[in-house]
């Protein structure tokens, strides 16, 4: 297959994991709800090369502190491969506007 058609592919089934698994409940794609935005976290780990793993580790195991007072639950039903992809995708977004 072309690689832009993969990438579609992966964007696709992202965005179907984020709201199968409830992501989008608390996370908007730019700004902040309940959680940072997807925007916002890209543009804080643009240039951290160790962001992909880390993020996927926190998905799974949750988060609080890096962003502020509210916690993000560990999230059970998510596998690995799945918090990968999603990693990959959180970190693909665009810088959001100012
Ligand atoms: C109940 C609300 C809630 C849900 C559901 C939720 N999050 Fe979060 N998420 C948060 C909050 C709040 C934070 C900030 C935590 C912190 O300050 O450390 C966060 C942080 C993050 C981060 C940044 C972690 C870091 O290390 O900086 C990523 C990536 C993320 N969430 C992705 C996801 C994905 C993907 C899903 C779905 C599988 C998801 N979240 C589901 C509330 C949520």
């Amino acid at each position: 297959m072309a690689p832009v058609a993969d990438a579609t592919a992966a964007e696709e089934r992202a965005r179907a994991l984020a709201s199968e698994h409830g992501c989008t409940a608390c996370h908007g794609m730019v700004r902040k709800q309940v959680g940072p935005g997807f925007a916002q976290i890209a543009d804080r780990y643009r240039n951290d090369p160790a962001a992909p793993s880390q993020l996927a580790a926190n998905i799974r195991n949750g988060s609080v502190g890096r962003w502020g007072r509210v916690i993000m639950p560990r999230q059970p039903r998510v596998t690995g491969e799945e918090a990968r992809l999603l990693a990959q995708w959180v970190l693909s977004q665009p810088s959001p506007p100012p």
